[in-house]
């Protein structure tokens, strides 16, 4: 393995890099089954370059019963053969490679499907054996032992325990398919490593890492009580006994020593629901390199909650010499372009607000559409003008909304069936791309998708839009080209402009974002527009529009002797959330 160390571009090539996730199994069918495949992924490269994105990120495409997705593994180190097999992974990862697409996998080391023959070998195996080592089994409370060892709940609702026949119980933060690993077992670990190696010498430049923070977990007994504090996130000082106890960092340092043996260092991107002020701390150079930051997607619409969201993140990712990974949707969240159109909530985020909004179907309060697609533009344009890395998610391009309305037979999600309906679940953003506005599932496959496409799908396939320079999918293209012209140190600077209604912000080389949450047109900065998120005319800028903008040359000139913020040893104090004040008024 060549250990030189690689030039800083391209060993830093993820610290800005625009990511794709790609959903698999709801990406682009080439088998004619009705589910997403490697082939279909291949047979879409050009799609990918052409949009003008730096990496994909796929999502499980390992042999699974699908109980959650994907996120039920077999297998760390195949293909399921429902989607390909190794040499399609090769070939497609030697087709994105060949157009400059880096990629990343997912992995998922929290738990491992029941079908994982570790677990097989678990339950064949006696109380206290190596095999059952491997996970976490304990005996049970109460008389036989017939009560749950803890009161630890399940993500999907119900219990976190399930028995097995000799009457010990084995834990499943997640569905009781999916039983967690134990991390304090040195063969855990290994075989993590081993997978790891697996990809990167296969071509993967980097991993997803599945529930991040969940790894270590306090299993000294007797097993810590609840008592129904479950949340997510955890408190600050790393006490909880499920979540982001300090210890897991130790398993990211001995990943990154293996991320290290490669040329460029592959990179990983944890996805950790931790506090803010933690996140760093996944995506420190010892450890994974990079975090998702959930704060925008969580954000609701307005000028305020997204100006502290980006000082605040763009502070911690400076402290820890990270870059800050924005995110609007995911395959675990309603769309954004349908979150922005619901009025937004009580004091509940985006998010959440939007999950409510699903148990009625997507019918209560009735969303507005335009304007949620209106936003969502906006809300794009603002994220690909930040410092630091973007992921989109696969169908956003196209502007596509959430299928509010997938009836209960067809829902797949067990976040649904394991809440007895009381959650609606993530299939509504999950359900194949529209590719062509017509055929069985709308270019998508040969024969009906595995999760229902609505005929609305139609107007915002890829067909209906790749020649429209209005559409979503134009502005996309557009704002990653010029992203990509304009690429420049993680530095950002607020404008004069930034008021309760406005951000507007520099970045180095001089050009300029601004974004109107507000109302009412607001007037422009001066200088060229270069790409808008809706029509903007006669020096205005419409309400819930951002616009990116060249100044006037002697401007960027100046500006570029001004503030800047960001890693560079020269930048000037860093703005604390505590430390920001309402922002000021229009
Ligand atoms: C997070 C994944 O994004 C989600 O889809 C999955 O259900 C859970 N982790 C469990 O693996």
């Amino acid at each position: 393995m060549e250990m030189s160390q690689p030039p800083a571009a391209e060993a830093d090539w993820w610290r800005q890099a625009v990511v794709y996730q790609i959903y698999p199994r709801s990406f682009a069918d080439s088998g004619g089954d009705g589910l997403g495949d490697l082939g279909g992924i291949i047979s879409r490269v050009p799609y990918l370059a052409w949009l003008g994105i730096d990496a994909v990120w796929l999502s499980p495409f390992y042999p699974s019963a699908r109980v959650d997705g994907g996120y039920d593994v077999d297998d760390y180190r195949d293909v399921d053969p429902q989607l390909g097999t190794l040499a399609d992974f090769d070939e497609m990862t030697a087709r994105l490679h060949g157009r400059g697409i880096k990629v990343i996998v997912d992995i998922v080391p929290n738990h491992t499907s029941d079908r994982h023959a570790w677990f097989r070998e678990a339950l064949a195996a006696p109380k206290g054996s190596p095999a059952r080592d491997r996970y976490i089994f304990r005996d049970g409370q109460g008389r036989d032992g017939a009560q749950p060892p803890s009161d630890w709940p399940s993500t999907f609702g119900g219990p976190a325990w399930t028995r097995v026949q000799d009457g010990q119980w084995y834990l499943h933060l997640f569905t009781e398919r999916q039983p967690d690993l134990n991390w304090q077992n040195r063969e855990v670990r290994d075989d993590f490593l081993t997978t790891l190696r697996f990809w990167s010498d296969r071509g993967a430049d980097g991993f997803r890492v599945d529930v991040a923070h969940g790894l270590a977990k306090n299993l000294v007994e007797p097993l810590e009580r609840l008592d129904g504090q479950a949340a997510l996130v955890s408190p600050l000082d790393g006490t909880h006994p499920l979540w982001d106890r300090d210890e897991v960092h130790g398993i990211y340092a001995e990943w990154r020593r293996v991320f290290n043996e490669y040329d460029p260092p592959r990179v990983g991107v944890a996805e950790a629901w931790v506090h803010p002020s933690r996140r760093s701390r996944y995506a420190s150079p010892d450890g994974l390199g990079q975090a998702f930051n959930f704060d925008l997607l969580e954000a609701n619409w307005n000028a305020g909650e997204f100006l502290q969201v980006i000082t605040d993140n763009l502070a911690d990712a400076q402290q820890h010499g990270a870059s800050t990974a924005w995110v609007l949707s995911n395959h675990d969240v309603v769309r954004h372009a349908s979150r922005y159109g619901l009025p937004a909530g009580d004091c509940l985020s985006s998010t959440q607000n939007a999950k409510t909004w699903l148990l009625s179907n997507g019918t209560s309060p009735e969303p507005d559409r335009g304007l949620g697609l209106l936003r969502a533009r906006a809300a794009t344009l603002l994220m690909l003008a930040l410092p630091g890395s973007a992921y989109l998610y696969q169908g956003e391009e196209l502007g596509l909304h959430e299928v509010a309305d997938l009836a209960p037979d067809v829902l797949q999600d067990p976040a649904f069936l394991r809440s007895g309906g009381a959650e609606k679940g993530r299939d509504g953003c999950r359900v194949p791309l529209p590719w062509t506005t017509g055929g069985p599932s709308f270019g998508f496959s040969t024969r009906a998708a595995h999760l229902p496409q609505p005929a609305w799908f139609g107007p915002l396939s890829v067909q209906a839009q790749e020649h429209d320079p209005a559409s979503t999918l134009a502005l996309y293209r557009q704002a990653l080209s010029w992203r990509r012209r304009f690429h420049a140190a993680e530095n950002l600077e607020w404008m004069p402009g930034t008021n309760g209604q406005v951000l507007h912000f520099g970045r180095p080389g001089g050009w300029q974002s601004v974004t109107n949450f507000g109302p009412r047109a607001v007037p422009l900065p001066h200088g060229t527009v270069v790409v808008a998120s809706s029509p903007v005319q006669e020096g205005l800028l419409p309400a819930d529009t951002t616009a990116w903008v060249i100044p006037p040359a002697p401007d960027r000139v100046a500006r570029r002797q001004s503030r800047r913020y960001g890693p560079a040893s020269d930048a000037v104090p860093l703005i604390r959330r505590d430390s920001i004040g309402p922002p000021p008024g229009p």
